[in-house]
């Protein structure tokens, strides 16, 4: 049976509920996490803490935890109680319940919910993936893990019906991020590109680890926008999220990337991810 972390106590699915008022469910007023954990232990554990309590504070919701250590504990129990060795844990924090009211009500406790689920099979996509281009209909501040999620769902719900797996989202030309993750260009001087961490895109745990492993392995890593014309002129490309790592992609929009193979720098820098993570489960 699956456990469920709501406000405080641990349900089966049925006695997990939350207010009909609650504001996530009324207004998207809320802020959420996906964290990878091994072998029971929490992957990159600190940096979701930095980007939640970020999240919060630029809402003004309240925390709801003592500390992060507190937090640390209650979704290690929750990973015990399912019996779940390696999945992940979706971690969503509302501004809490109150009659429906745009203004911030006075006096409420955040909601808190927290699961785990695991991933499908990533052994076809590790082969690569295709993505494509859509305009980024989104807000300005991206940076905040927000649930609201309706442009994101809207995009990746025509790319899938289009084939693609996921797509890459472009303001003003320049590509800013996939719909679920962060989006990476290799040019053939070997050079990575991604989108600067400001308020277009979601600053990625993975994303900001995959920087700092290609950086210390000596690769010449750029937080500078790419153009749909740069693409058609790049050597690889990738994307990275805690629920696929690094992802080869093979194909963009009509362009074929690598002949259609992962290339050497990509298979390099998901091998280092995957040793990084592996060091913080010994
Ligand atoms: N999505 N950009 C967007 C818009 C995302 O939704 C995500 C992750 C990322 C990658 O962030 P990270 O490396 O911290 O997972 C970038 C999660 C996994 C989701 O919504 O399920």
């Amino acid at each position: 049976m699956t456990i469920y972390y709501v406000n405080g106590s641990y349900q089966s699915r049925s006695k997990a509920l939350i207010s009909v008022e609650d504001r996530g469910f009324n207004f998207s007023d809320g802020v959420y996490e996906v964290i990878g954990f091994s072998k029971q232990k929490l992957l990159n554990f600190k940096k979701h803490t930095v980007r939640l309590k970020r999240s919060l504070n630029n809402l003004n919701i309240s925390h709801p935890f003592k500390n992060f250590k507190s937090l640390e504990l209650i979704i290690s129990n929750l990973i015990n109680l399912n019996s779940t060795e390696n999945g992940f844990i979706y971690l969503q924090i509302t501004r809490g319940s109150a009659k429906r009211n745009h203004l911030f009500p006075k006096n409420v406790s955040p909601n808190v919910v927290i699961f785990t689920f695991s991933n499908k099979d990533l052994k076809n996509l590790i082969k690569g993936v295709s993505v494509g281009i859509s305009q980024d209909l989104r807000w300005l501040r991206c940076d905040i893990k927000s649930i609201s999620l309706l442009p994101n769902l809207l995009e990746k719900q025509k790319a899938s019906d289009k084939g693609f797996y996921e797509i890459w989202q472009s303001r003003n030309n320049q590509i800013t991020e996939g719909s679920t993750s962060n989006a990476f260009i290799i040019n053939t001087k070997n050079v990575i590109f991604t989108h600067p961490a400001n308020n277009l895109i979601l600053g990625g745990v993975t994303r900001d680890c995959v920087i700092n492993i290609a950086k210390r392995n000596g690769f010449l890593v750029k937080e500078k926008s790419f153009t749909i014309n740069d693409i058609q002129k790049c050597k690889e490309a990738f994307l990275t999220s805690t629920t696929v790592g690094v992802l080869p992609v093979i194909k963009i929009d009509k362009c074929i990337i690598n002949k259609g193979k992962p290339g050497n720098i990509t298979l390099k820098i998901m091998e280092l991810y995957n040793k990084y993570l592996i060091k913080q489960i010994k």
